[in-house]
């Protein structure tokens, strides 16, 4: 390579990465393998290490992460968080091995061997054996204070086991367990909202969300790796991870002490298979000098620690062929090309098919039907095709061209702006978009009609039985009764007698009454999930005070933004979701939230905080009682409140609060008897 075309790779490559970097730090997203990530690092590298005149202080190779974050606090790390080089074979072990010894003039190196857990880097400050601070990594030197949301990690401490007034700093890993990930998408299923796509990007997005209750829903969890703090008697990472352990930290049990590099060659063999069923995503091994003096002598470079290297196990990779390239619609019109593949084993499940995403994905691999490519499933639930084999392609192949036309219904694909997506625009008469809006309308969280699957609605609409949500409640026994369709695609052909039919109508009758929240859901207006819909219909107690509303009232909702709000003024703005609104509530259905009746002003001005649970009503019951009543109810003790409300179960933090502050505290029955 001559100057000039080395000097235009390192910019090329400096370019891509810090693309990279952008999409996985800051919008928690990976489109390439992290090993392809790792190949254009490591070329950087040495291109820079080769061609010393083309450095740059500003070169991504010299970077730790993203940027940070805007929303949190943010504060200065006691010691820089690193990253670790990595490697991918043997050889790369022994230089390492090689390098350590060297520079320590010692032949005699213990190492410890970790799992890489593949999550989010944390910084946990404790001050006097308390709960603290607990950072992201951010930028290396300065991280996000995400405390608020740490807190909803139960693995982590709040307060360290130890007799010593302890101010410490641990650092580790949080993540989403496996089958926390696969719960946590089988919801989103149900409310046929978009999967998350792996545990890493889930985790990591979680921390980031700015409300602390959406993210204890997600159930992060913790592993501890080290202890950023001097203490007297640990003089290896060894002690240091024991000491960890007795303290209260969630250290897993799946270290090990290697006296020499075969050891550790010995380590990631046996972990190479047996990590996969493990419940936590990772994606290599650790591998660290033991000894902390020896750790301290070798320090870091700018970029990672010289006493530890990361050995990252390659994503199950397999070779397989595309039988053919299909054309799915969703409910929003988008369509999404499909490879069929030659089935393959891979990652313990059979791979039949891939997505391919979009045009871009396309012109990108330059993928054609009968070519061979290059399959890979790490994390991801849906596996990706990595490359494809251009010498084992078929002669005379030609590019494939993306449809112009739907697959469905024929009618002209239209290209939305910036956007690689094609929609179909045919909305009212396009078959698989009308099956996607109805089985949204019925699905759990919106109007939760049971005894309706997917196979029922395809054969409703084929045979124009219904042709929108609406039509569900003018469906009557007789047009059902006996009524044939297809299983399975195709092969099975299954007919609705007495017993399902009297199912499917009584479950669309109770249908009618879901709340407003519901309903506002189930239209499957853009962008507005199921907490959306619920802060909506809190602030507009009915539908006609939203479809009226301007952008300012829409978005002065908490949590709804622009983009949001521009969604539902083009979906009302739309006649047929207007005429859509006033069938269903032709039909019955409530398009606002319940008038609850005042009851007396007895509790006048008083405040009332509710803990524990009670017999006659839940919490939730005894609350809106006491707002029925004319009084306000806190979430919190202070010294505003005027009674605690006690049940069953009532946390005795409240109670010797309640007894500080001189708060009454009283019964249920005592309530009662008060209304
Ligand atoms: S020790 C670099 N041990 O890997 C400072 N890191 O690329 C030393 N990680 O951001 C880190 N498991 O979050 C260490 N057992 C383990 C780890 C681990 C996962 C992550 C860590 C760090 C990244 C480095």
């Amino acid at each position: 390579m001559d100057r000039e075309s080395t000097k235009k790779k390192i910019e090329n490559l400096r370019e891509e990465i810090e693309h990279h970097n952008k999409l996985y730090y800051d919008d928690s997203e990976n489109i390439i393998s992290d090993y392809e990530y790792d190949l254009k690092m490591n070329e950087l590298i040495s291109l820079e290490k080769k061609f010393p005149e083309f450095s740059l202080s500003t070169s991504p190779s010299l970077k730790v992460g993203g940027k940070i974050t805007k929303d949190f606090k943010t504060f200065k790390h006691s010691t820089q968080m690193l990253s670790l080089s990595n490697t991918y074979s043997d050889e790369d072990l022994n230089d390492f091995d090689k390098r350590i010894k060297k520079l320590l003039d010692s032949n005699d190196i213990e190492y410890i061997c970790e799992l890489k857990y593949d999550g989010v880097a944390l910084s946990i400050l404790y001050e006097d054996k308390k709960l603290k601070r607990t950072l992201t990594r951010g930028d290396g030197k300065y991280g996000d204070d995400i405390s608020n949301n740490a807190l909803t990690i139960k693995t982590l401490p709040i307060k360290l086991n130890s007799n010593e007034n302890l101010n410490i700093e641990v650092r580790g890993e949080a993540f989403i367990s496996k089958s926390n990930f696969h719960l946590l998408n089988k919801e989103k299923e149900k409310n046929n909202e978009q999967l998350f796509s792996n545990p890493r990007n889930t985790a990591s997005g979680s921390l980031k969300l700015q409300d602390s209750s959406e993210v204890a829903k997600r159930k992060i969890n913790c592993f501890i790796y080290s202890l950023n703090s001097d203490i007297d008697g640990i003089y290896t990472q060894e002690e240091g991870l024991n000491y960890l352990k007795e303290i209260g930290f969630n250290v897993p049990n799946t270290y090990e002490k290697c006296n020499n590099i075969d050891e550790v060659k010995t380590y990631i063999r046996k972990w190479e298979d047996k990590r996969n069923y493990l419940d936590v995503e990772t994606d290599g091994i650790v591998i660290k000098v033991n000894n902390l003096k020896y750790q301290k002598k070798l320090g870091n470079t700018s970029k990672s620690p010289r006493w530890a290297i990361a050995y990252k196990y390659k994503a199950e990779s397999k070779v397989t062929k595309v039988k053919d390239i299909l054309f799915q619609v969703g409910r929003t019109g988008a369509v999404t090309p499909v490879a069929i593949l030659e089935p393959v084993k891979i990652g313990g499940s059979v791979v039949k098919r891939a997505s391919l995403h979009n045009h871009n994905e396309i012109r990108r691999l330059d993928i054609r039907l009968n070519d061979y490519v290059n399959i890979e499933k790490g994390g991801e639930i849906i596996p990706k095709i990595t490359s494809v084999i251009k010498e084992k392609r078929e002669i005379g192949s030609k590019e494939f061209i993306f449809t112009k036309n739907c697959p469905s219904c024929g009618s002209s694909l239209i290209i939305k702006n910036k956007q690689a997506v094609s929609y179909c625009k045919n909305d009212l008469l396009c078959r698989p978009q009308i099956y996607g809006r109805i089985e949204h309308f019925i699905s759990k969280n919106a109007m939760d009609i049971e005894h309706i699957g997917p196979e029922t609605i395809k054969g409703l609409v084929d045979r124009e039985i219904i042709n929108n949500a609406s039509d569900l409640y003018k469906i009557k026994f007789d047009d059902i009764i006996n009524l044939e369709f297809k299983l399975n695609d195709g092969e099975k052909i299954r007919s609705l007698k007495e017993k399902s039919c009297n199912n499917i109508i009584d479950s669309i009758k109770i249908s009618k009454s879901k709340p407003f929240s519901n309903l506002l859901f189930a239209l499957g207006i853009r962008y507005v999930g199921k907490t959306t819909a619920e802060k909506l219909t809190s602030h507009f107690s009915n539908i006609d005070k939203l479809i009226n509303a301007d952008f300012d009232e829409i978005i002065s909702v908490d949590e709804v933004g622009d983009k949001i709000a521009e969604s539902i003024i083009k979906y009302f703005s739309d006649k047929k979701n207007i005429e859509l609104v006033n069938s269903l509530k032709n039909s019955g259905l409530i398009f606002s939230e319940k008038i609850q009746e005042f009851e007396s002003n007895k509790l006048d001005s008083l405040v009332f905080v509710v803990s524990g649970s009670f017999s006659s009503f839940s919490r939730e019951e005894l609350q809106e009682k006491i707002k029925l009543n004319g009084g306000k109810v806190s979430k919190s003790l202070s010294s505003k409140t005027n009674y605690l409300v006690f049940g069953d179960n009532m946390g005795p933090k409240k109670k010797i609060k309640a007894k500080e502050l001189n708060i009454k505290m009283i019964s249920e029955s005592e309530f009662i008897s008060m209304i």
